[in-house]
């Protein structure tokens, strides 16, 4: 068993718990070799849309898609917990629509359930978890509210903004979710959010103090196209290694190099004869 969403909801780093590493991925390999990593937790991001699906934003995404790649992350059978973000629209029409949607997911091997907002969520939240279903919530720079920001803008940059923000995390943590990511906020809200809070917060580009950090898998090891913002640390540029295995091997194929004697099946017994 893996980790539970009621387990991750006590890790807050003053009560002496170690920082929650949380990080994406989208298929079956890259679960696995995260998982091997010994990650806390594998998130399912609609980020899918823009790292592996080449679209702009997050809005593309749909509930299909979602449960294509949970099930493909799935069949890694992660040690890590597993939680899958609600796309855009699958939680925005009503409870009945946001329950059924929230239980697509977890039938496709989600162990939780993210959306984003705060206030204006929260009977959603709560049929969420009428349903027995974990949720995780998602405030600050949140992607799906790209077209209503006017961009990818740092948010909570007045102190009004940001008390808007702590108030909308005690909220979610009222109505019942177990941890909360705060994205693309000044690091001094990441503090804010993380002190009033009882439930742990995850960041990413929220500062050092929240009490988990999350990275998109692409970013962290080099795989993406789009320019890496202010947060990211890239830990490995596959990107290139990739290209430069490939190349090798258009050359041994060019060359007629590949495959060789050990790379063919023989010639079967009495063949020649
Ligand atoms: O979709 C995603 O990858 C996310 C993270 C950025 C938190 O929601």
């Amino acid at each position: 068993m893996s980790l539970s969403a009621l387990t991750l909801r006590t890790r807050k780093r003053r009560h002496g718990a170690e920082p929650i590493v949380m990080v994406t991925a989208y298929d079956e390999p890259g679960a696995r070799y995260v998982d091997a990593a010994g990650v806390d937790m594998i998130l399912v991001g609609d980020s899918v849309a823009n790292v592996v699906l080449g679209q702009a934003d997050t809005l593309h995404v749909t509930m299909a898609d979602m449960v294509h790649h949970v099930s493909a992350v799935a069949a890694a059978r992660p040690a890590a917990h597993l939680v899958a973000d609600m796309p855009w629209l699958s939680y925005h029409l009503g409870e009945f629509e946001a329950v059924a949607n929230g239980a697509a997911l977890v039938r496709a091997g989600a162990e939780s359930v993210k959306l984003e907002g705060g206030r204006n969520r929260l009977s959603v939240v709560r049929a969420l978890l009428d349903a027995e279903i974990p949720v995780m919530g998602h405030l600050g720079l949140t992607p799906q509210s790209v077209l209503a920001f006017g961009g990818f803008k740092v948010q909570s940059k007045t102190r009004e903004a940001a008390n808007a923000l702590v108030e909308d995390a005690l909220a979610l943590q009222e109505a019942g979710v177990y941890a909360i990511v705060i994205e693309g906020v000044p690091a001094v809200v990441g503090t804010m959010v993380t002190e009033a809070l009882e439930v742990p917060t995850i960041g990413i580009g929220a500062g050092p103090d929240t009490d988990g950090q999350v990275l998109v898998f692409h970013d962290l090891l080099g795989l993406s196209n789009r320019k890496p913002a202010k947060f990211v640390r890239q830990y490995a540029d596959l990107g290139s290694a990739i290209t430069e295995a490939v190349s090798r091997y258009r050359d041994d194929v060019r060359a007629g190099t590949f495959p060789d004697d050990s790379e063919v099946y023989p010639t079967p017994a009495g063949w020649l004869d």
